[in-house]
């Protein structure tokens, strides 16, 4: 059962996303993007794109905010919301391989992110069906 969020505290992370964008690292595609968690511990983690000379050594938002949850509560730390801002409020939903990292930690996570008409809400096995498991 995916998780239902108050409206406040949807604001408020969302809130934090934004923030989160301004420190990017984003030169070569130049569009920075913020990812905040709210974990089930009550404890929120951000983080923003870092992009390097090398491409594809960048990563993801999403990815940089939930290894700092993991790095901060153990392997056991279980988010239950994400949400993504960027620098010019457009769509974006969390890349492929973050709903995947998404999942492993958070298979019922809700996923907000803003969209053109407003602020999509969406349950992370609607992202990503049939989410990878061993
Ligand atoms: N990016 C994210 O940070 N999160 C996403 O979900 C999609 C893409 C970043 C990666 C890269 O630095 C820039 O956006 C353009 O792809």
């Amino acid at each position: 059962m995916a998780v239902n969020l108050a409206p406040d505290q949807q604001e408020q992370i969302l809130a934090a996303a934004r923030a989160a964008f301004k420190n990017a690292h984003a030169p070569y595609s130049n569009f920075k993007v913020g990812a905040t968690i709210l974990a089930e511990s009550g404890a929120q983690y951000s983080g923003c794109n870092v992009e390097n000379a090398s491409y594809g050594l960048t990563i993801c938002a999403e990815r940089n905010a939930i290894f700092a949850a993991v790095a901060a509560e153990g392997t056991a730390m279980r988010i239950k919301a994400v949400a993504v801002a960027t620098e010019r409020d457009g769509p974006c939903a969390p890349c492929g391989a973050c709903r995947q990292v998404i999942f492993e930690f958070g298979p019922d996570a809700l996923i907000l992110f803003r969209g053109q008409t407003g602020t999509e809400r969406m349950a992370i096995t609607t992202l990503l069906p049939e989410g990878f498991r061993l």
